[in-house]
């Protein structure tokens, strides 16, 4: 059997532990071959591959990003699109596609197997937002980046009785936010399933300072305030109509440095939680993801998504994964309030 894998959507520690997941065990136990598709959907639109077999996946397990290469490219928005990814999946002997990505990556996937293509998906997102699995990989090595970065931010926060605002990834969920900022012992955490009321944060601001310690604020990129309370800027967008998000952090900075006269400096992670070596236990889920998304190919299993339920690997149907977003439920932001302020 000849496989095709690709890599699509934001990159993620954890990318290459899944490659040679599928890889060595397709290689070993089921004799498959394998094709490299470059570059997310680019690859099979374009025809841009690249050798994949156990050679290449050799030594890349803690390495972060993705030997294949990644885009945000929709091959629902190229004219001719999907005929192109047909005819090149034929021309490589494709019997199959291992597609590891998030929303918008296995949402193509899951119209192309509607289509007939045979498609077998892996979840992927540091916004651990997908449903139909616990987890994503590549979360956990984003969370503990964070929380490494609010450690770090505690103490000079202290030095200069400053607010500090610490902007993390997360554009329709607020589970980086939530997860590092109670790991780090965050004063005021905001999510974007929670809009937020300026005038309340100062007021947990000053009550931090008032017990003479600097506050800490972690807000995900996609916190909203709420209606009429403040004015944010909007950027471009991607070819999914994703707007390009960023500038809450520092919004908020000087909202709050205006309102309570207190310096307020913003940082954001940005990138830095998506690069570099994955954690133990995103290598863990990766690697298990990887070999069940090749027996699932072997099993002919295809229209389903490889997916974590407590410990143990799981297939659903691919729409599942993509069906609707898993978001922060209301009485997990309510438990951590008691530590704001
Ligand atoms: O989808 C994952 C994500 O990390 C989002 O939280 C973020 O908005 C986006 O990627 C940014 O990705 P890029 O800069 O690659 O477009």
């Amino acid at each position: 059997m000849r496989v095709g894998v690709l890599t699509g959507g934001g990159d993620c520690p954890g990318l290459n532990a899944v490659i040679r997941g599928v890889v060595r065990k397709g290689a070993k136990e089921y004799g498959m071959e394998f094709v490299g598709f470059r570059d997310g959907w680019r690859g099979p639109l374009d025809n841009h591959t690249c050798p994949l077999g156990v050679p290449q996946v050799r030594g890349i397990l803690p390495r972060g990003g993705t030997i294949l290469g990644s885009s945000r490219t929709n091959p629902f928005s190229v004219e001719g699109g999907v005929e192109q990814i047909l005819d090149n999946l034929g021309s490589n002997g494709c019997d199959a596609l291992i597609t590891i990505g998030g929303e918008d990556t296995l949402g193509v996937a899951t119209r192309l197997a509607e289509l007939g293509v045979n498609i077998v998906g892996v979840p992927k997102t540091i916004d651990n937002d997908l449903s139909g699995t616990d987890f994503t990989f590549g979360f956990d090595t984003a969370v503990n980046i964070a929380m490494e970065a609010i450690d770090r931010l505690h103490t000079t926060a202290e030095s200069h009785h400053r607010v500090l605002v610490v902007e993390v990834m997360g554009r329709h969920a607020g589970w980086i936010a939530l997860h590092c900022g109670l790991a780090g012992g965050a004063n005021i955490i905001l999510i974007p399933e929670r809009p937020f009321d300026i005038e309340r944060v100062c007021a947990q601001v000053e009550s931090r300072f008032a017990t003479h310690y600097s506050p800490i604020i972690v807000v995900a990129e996609g916190a909203e305030p709420a209606a009429g309370t403040m004015s944010l800027t909007s950027g471009d967008t991607d070819e999914f109509g994703h707007v390009r998000l960023g500038g809450i952090g520092d919004a908020l900075a000087k909202g709050i440095e205006r309102r309570t006269g207190k310096e307020a400096r913003a940082v954001v992670l940005g990138h830095i939680q998506r690069g570099g070596t994955p954690t133990a236990f995103d290598r863990w889920l990766a690697t298990r993801f990887g070999l069940h998304a090749a027996q699932a190919v072997h099993e002919r299993d295809f229209a389903t998504m490889v997916a974590l339920r407590g410990t143990e690997i799981v297939r659903v149907p691919l729409a599942e994964g993509t069906g609707e977003l898993k978001t922060v439920r209301p009485e997990l932001y309510d438990e951590a309030e008691v530590l704001f302020g």
